[in-house]
């Protein structure tokens, strides 16, 4: 199949340009160039607002795999207008030029912050949606956008929602980066690992490897029309982090400081429905995955 990836200098690009090279022909747009070399060929400088470099990158394609986002909650907070161009607009182009050039399947890469704070637990896709920044407003809304172009323009799509994924391959530097990328990098520095809060505050952790291959599932199945959460199904504290960390690491400081304004307490997702529709289960257990960190 000839597949296009938006967003693939990014974290989860990446995974997706080796999973779906594995048996497809694939191409990508960034306005980055990607860091792992192999897939430097395979990447062109575009950006998604864009509509003749949209048009341009979806001209042949039967699948588009849309990862490409701000991803950024504090950016969001900081600059809604910026945040809404690019995960609305930008969107929005990318599926203008698919209905155009009669693209089979739209895979949309959404996030798990569309739910806001949990009203019930394991967090199911029927879960009311009320996010908490305007980043989840601009990825709900883009997934309101996917559904209306299946209405309007008889695009097929699959929306994912990924709870919280890591690997090594996040950006350290980026102040935005996840609890499990800070607590690494304070680890190889030998500083103590920062626990906001108790640390019983639980999250849904799977990594990136994990939310491409059920991606490549989605592209490959012939589901349709579907939103489906993609998380591990496992609740973890934060404290269980630091811990499993420090015993990987044979034994870290671990210190506690004030908690953060507006924090969930809890998340974690129901997977029954993606398991139903792909047969997809996360594999890589959390101690397998801080492993490859060090
Ligand atoms: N990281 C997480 O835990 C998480 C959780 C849920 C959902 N998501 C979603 O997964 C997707 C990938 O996230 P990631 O963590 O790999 O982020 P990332 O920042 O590593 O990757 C996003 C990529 O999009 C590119 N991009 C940004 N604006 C663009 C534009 N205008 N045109 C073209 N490319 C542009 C960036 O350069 C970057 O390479 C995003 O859609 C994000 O909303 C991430």
């Amino acid at each position: 199949m000839k597949i296009l990836v938006t967003g693939g200098s990014g974290q989860l690009g990446s995974y997706l340009l080796e999973e779906l090279c594995d048996g497809h022909e694939v191409r990508s747009i960034d306005i980055r160039m990607p860091s792992i070399e192999c897939n430097k060929r395979l990447v062109s400088n575009v950006d998604i607002r864009d509509p003749v470099g949209a048009a341009r990158a979806c001209d042949g394609v039967e699948a588009v795999v849309h990862a490409a986002a701000q991803v950024s909650v504090e950016k969001s907070i900081q600059d809604p207008r910026m945040d809404a161009d690019v995960n609305v607009i930008g969107t929005l182009s990318m599926l203008k030029a698919s209905a155009d050039a009669d693209v089979r399947k739209f895979v949309y890469i959404s996030s798990a912050a569309v739910y806001g704070d949990p009203r019930h637990l394991p967090v199911d896709e029927d879960h009311p949606k009320h996010p908490k920044s305007f980043y989840g407003v601009s990825k709900l809304a883009a997934e309101a956008y996917v559904q209306a172009f299946a209405e309007c323009r008889g695009l097929n799509y699959i929306i994912v929602r990924p709870f919280n994924f890591y690997s090594p391959r996040a950006d350290p530097k980026s102040p935005y980066s996840g609890v499990i990328t800070k607590f690494v990098e304070r680890a190889k520095e030998g500083s103590p690992l920062l626990i906001e809060g108790d640390g019983e505050q639980t999250r849904d952790f799977i990594h990136a490897k994990d939310v491409a291959r059920m991606i490549r599932m989605a592209v490959e199945s012939s589901a349709r029309d579907v939103t489906l959460n993609c998380g591990s199904g496992q609740a973890t504290s934060i404290n269980d982090l630091a811990e499993t960390l420090s015993a990987l690491r044979g034994g870290l400081r671990i210190e506690h400081v004030k908690s953060r304004v507006g924090d969930i307490r809890h998340s974690v997702s129901d997977v029954t429905l993606a398991k139903k529709v792909l047969g997809f289960q996360s594999k890589i257990t959390l101690e397998q995955g801080l492993s490859s960190f060090l």
